[in-house]
């Protein structure tokens, strides 16, 4: 059984609702997952022990919310190289910050990052079927490059 950490942040609660179908994947994939809110996670030792980490940012402005941009610097001392990941995010029509935040993490971290890139869903989206599957499966697929 593998351990998941899902750090995401979220101003009026979709980002947040995509973790909570994540991790649904996750256990029905048979592993264990945390999920924490990043206003929690303040040193980089809060990052350790995890086998996967699958990091959620909104889009407001074009861009990656403050409180990520914070979170990348404490993750940076972290020591995720080679570690699995994803990332994850919903807007409505832009949707730049999660791809930014997948950026950050294949190419600054260096981590093993998941072939189908991020998960980008609108707010619609979200509100279906449809999207809770989509986040279902991107975790399913997350936990397929453990085996
Ligand atoms: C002030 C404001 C600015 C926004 N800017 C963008 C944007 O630039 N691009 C985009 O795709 N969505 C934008 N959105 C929409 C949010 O990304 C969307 O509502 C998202 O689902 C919010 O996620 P959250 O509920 O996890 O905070 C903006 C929303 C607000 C309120």
């Amino acid at each position: 059984m593998k351990k998941i950490l899902i750090a995401y942040h979220s101003r009026s609660g979709t980002t947040e609702k995509m973790a909570n179908y994540l991790a649904e994947g996750i256990r029905i994939a048979g592993n264990d997952v945390e999920i924490a809110n990043i206003s929690t996670i303040k040193k980089a030792d809060q990052l350790a022990g995890f086998d996967g980490l699958i990091f959620g940012c909104p889009t407001y402005h074009k861009d990656m919310t403050g409180g990520m941009k914070q979170f990348l610097f404490v993750a940076e001392r972290a020591n995720l190289l080679g570690k699995i990941g994803g990332a994850f995010g919903s807007h409505t029509h832009s949707g730049e910050a999660a791809p930014m935040v997948f950026d950050t993490m294949l190419h600054v971290f260096k981590m093993d990052m998941i072939d189908l890139g991020p998960l980008n869903m609108t707010e619609a989206q979200m509100e279906t079927d449809e999207g809770t599957k989509a986040c279902q499966q991107y975790a399913k697929a997350l936990c397929e490059k453990f085996s």
